[in-house]
């Protein structure tokens, strides 16, 4: 029988402490009141992964200024001292259970999935694909407006108050989220950032902004906290984007961004032990390791636990970060513990939703 020896050992991030390398990651829910706020519902969705034995939460993408980061209706915010305050009752709930629990911080960029303001972005380009229906978009995305050196500024100063109320309220640490297409990750890809200043043209100056963000977060929050930044290369709205220099892209990508000093990297790639260029090559995950120098945490069909324990063991990464799979487990740690047969996805459970019945996901 697997032993889980890995995944199940505890592990030191930063200053934190985690009971095991099993990390929920972030999902969207689209469950807080109209205006942002964290609510009840989300105290329970949230408890569970803390009860079913996660060594680490990351939140959903949550928005930093009430501007225009906002990507789907409700979304929860961290804009404001109220919006920050709503979710002391989610962090303390999961404290209680001996959790730890990471805020995300998610500006959209160009990637809004509603009609209530004109979305910034790196440079006017409409983004390709259509909104996403199960987070309550419909029909084709509005083309940006580009953003000024004036915008960049406020966006870092809006991210870094998001950080500093996320830290005020509990959270054990903040995840900047730039991957899957959104605002950061837009810098990052050359066909959505054709500027023609110090933040577009080479992979050193898309990455830019990005390391200015981690500055300034660390520069707010201290030495001691936890600050993480996700990286993917495929977006919600084009799956299979690749780096069009591969592994150079990769080097100097994780270079820059281990220069900025946050607690870990987090990738994401539809199968996180895949290579993440050609066949036989490194994973994204080993690449972060290899060129950021900082504890990895891997995501991308990790729900199987034996595929978890393999990575970890081989050294990919430190952490295993789990999507879907943990939607109808929450209890996966719990499970994967005492060797109980885990349930199985369904489609319905994709819904992003806190309503998950617990008759429906046997617990
Ligand atoms: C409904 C849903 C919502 C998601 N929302 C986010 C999000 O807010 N932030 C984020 O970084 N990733 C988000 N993701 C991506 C997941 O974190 C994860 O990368 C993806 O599910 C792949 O992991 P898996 O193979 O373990 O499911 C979302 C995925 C799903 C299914």
């Amino acid at each position: 029988m697997i032993t889980y020896s890995k995944l199940l050992s505890a592990f030191q991030l930063g200053s934190l402490r985690l009971h095991n390398r099993a990390v929920l990651s972030p999902m969207t829910r689209t469950s807080a009141e109209c205006n942002g706020l964290a609510n009840q519902l989300m105290v329970r969705y949230y408890t569970r992964f803390a009860k079913g034995g996660f060594g680490l939460i990351i939140t959903e993408g949550i928005y930093p200024d009430s501007v225009n980061s906002q990507s789907y209706k409700n979304q929860p915010g961290l804009a404001d001292k109220e919006q920050a305050e709503s979710w002391r009752p989610v962090v303390e709930a999961v404290h209680r259970e001996g959790g730890r629990i990471i805020a995300q911080l998610m500006h959209a960029g160009a990637l809004v999935q509603h009609n209530e303001f004109k979305p910034i972005a790196p440079s006017a380009v409409k983004p390709v694909g259509t909104m996403l229906e199960e987070h309550g978009g419909s029909g084709e995305y509005s083309v940006p407006d580009a953003m000024s050196k004036s915008d960049i500024r406020q966006v870092i100063d809006n991210f870094a108050h998001a950080a500093q109320r996320a830290k005020q309220v509990g959270f054990d640490g903040v995840e900047l989220h730039a991957a899957n297409g959104y605002l950061l990750d837009q810098f990052i890809t050359k066909y959505t950032n054709q500027r023609t200043d110090e933040y577009g043209g080479s992979t050193e100056n898309r990455i830019r902004i990005v390391v200015e963000l981690l500055d300034r977060i660390r520069s707010v929050v201290g030495q001691n906290y936890t600050v993480g930044v996700r990286i993917s290369q495929g977006k919600v709205n084009d799956f299979n984007h690749k780096w069009a220099n591969g592994i150079n892209d990769a080097k100097i990508i994780f270079e820059k961004l281990g220069t900025a000093c946050p607690t870990y990297i987090h990738t994401t790639e539809y199968k996180a032990f895949a290579p993440a260029f050609t066949n036989g090559g490194p994973t994204l995950a080993k690449l972060a390791a290899t060129y950021g120098g900082l504890p990895v945490i891997a995501n991308g069909k990790l729900g199987d636990p034996e595929m978890a324990e393999q990575l970890l063991a081989s050294g990919e990464a430190e952490l295993a970060a789990i999507g879907t799979s943990a939607l109808v487990n929450p209890d996966w740690v719990n499970k994967v513990k005492e060797g109980i047969v885990l349930n199985r996805l369904e489609h319905q459970f994709l819904h992003p939703m806190a309503t998950l019945r617990e008759d429906e996901i046997g617990m």
